[in-house]
């Protein structure tokens, strides 16, 4: 999966490179700096960075890792935070940009980040977040790397309130959870709507579904996941490589997609790819069915996604975000 968030100490992460969240002298600090200094080899690490002198925030410098499990450490600087109005936010993105970039000049094939600037220098959390998730995900559309958001503790990922409170409200208009009472006030909410408008409305809804449903059955009546995906790709003037890196999946996993007409995808891979063709919720259904799936109001995952779709917010990368937040499983391989 290109882009993973996950809960985890950086310093145990496997990758060509972790990204320190650097001071500007390049100096053994506190925080992930300081856990990463200890883990590298303070001396070894420190050398390094006394050779290399000075970095402005904003840009990042590479060095080896010596005893951690990843390669490289990219120390990146990030700005201290002043209240918002100096330059923090572009200071922030370039400092993840520059990281990335670092990273590819040694073409390297894997990289992790902390949530730079979130500790001692105050950054807001949600706020850093939404600027790393946006300069990652750009950077992961044109270019293939696996990147690894590393949250430290539950408290540090936070995604803005107010999304957060809307998808809470969201989830808990539809979420049906397997609670006795839960499912008899469900019983009796639907009773009594059924007893005015929503009967009517919900025939016309399936109606129209059927409709559509048929149609597309009619058309391509033994169309698998394989082919109707192949055939959206084409119907919409896509390329391969835009819809695999919008669904957050690598290139090796798709291209088995692609070669195998039978092929079985995951519900989190089928998802992924309609959300990387744009599609509606109605066309999102369909294109599960054809792997053999529904949208399930017992998922949050699903209401989640069903949030997004009718939103029209198909950045994959977003989505993973507030899947992390409600602790679901993420888009893509
Ligand atoms: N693994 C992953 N993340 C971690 C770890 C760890 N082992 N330890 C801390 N974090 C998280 C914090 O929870 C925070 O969200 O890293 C984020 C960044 O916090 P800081 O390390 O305080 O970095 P920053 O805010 O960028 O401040 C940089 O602190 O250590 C000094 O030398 C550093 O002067 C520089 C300043």
């Amino acid at each position: 999966m290109p882009l993973r968030i996950i809960r985890n100490d950086i310093t145990r992460v496997k990758a060509d490179a972790i990204v320190n969240a650097a001071n500007s002298q390049l100096r053994a600090g506190g925080g992930v700096c300081g856990a990463i200094f200890a883990a590298a080899g303070e001396a070894e690490l420190s050398q390094a960075c006394r050779a290399i002198g000075y970095c402005p925030p904003g840009q990042a410098v590479i060095t080896p890792g010596f005893q951690l499990p990843a390669k490289f450490v990219i120390h990146a600087v990030g700005p201290v935070w002043q209240g918002g109005q100096h330059g923090e936010r572009e200071l922030l993105a370039n400092c993840y940009q520059a990281a990335l970039e670092l990273a590819l000049a040694h073409r390297l094939r894997s990289i992790a980040f902390p949530l730079i600037s979130t500790g001692i220098y105050g950054y807001p959390k949600a706020e850093a977040l939404q600027v790393a998730i946006r300069v990652i995900g750009a950077f992961l559309l044109e270019h293939d790397m696996t990147v690894t958001l590393v949250v430290y503790d539950g408290a540090s990922f936070a995604i803005s309130e107010k999304l957060f409170s809307s998808i809470a409200a969201y989830i808990d208009d539809r979420y049906l959870d397997e609670h006795p009472d839960r499912r008899r006030y469900r019983q009796m909410e639907s009773f009594e709507l059924s007893e005015s408008m929503a009967e009517p409305i919900d025939m016309m809804m399936s109606q129209v579904k059927a409709s559509r449903s048929l149609d597309d059955l009619v058309k391509h009546p033994d169309e698998t996941f394989s082919q109707m995906l192949l055939r959206l790709i084409d119907e919409k003037g896509l390329t391969d490589a835009v819809v695999y890196k919008r669904a957050n999946i690598d290139r090796r996993h798709f291209s088995k997609i692609r070669g195998d007409i039978q092929y079985q995808a995951k519900k989190a891979t089928a998802l992924a790819l309609a959300i990387a063709l744009e599609l509606n919720l109605d066309e999102t259904r369909d294109l599960l069915a054809r792997a053999g799936y529904a949208l399930s109001r017992s998922s949050k995952m699903d209401i989640i996604i069903e949030y997004f779709l009718t939103e029209g917010n198909h950045n994959i990368f977003e989505i993973n975000e507030a899947l992390f937040a409600f602790d679901q499983p993420l888009l893509g391989a």
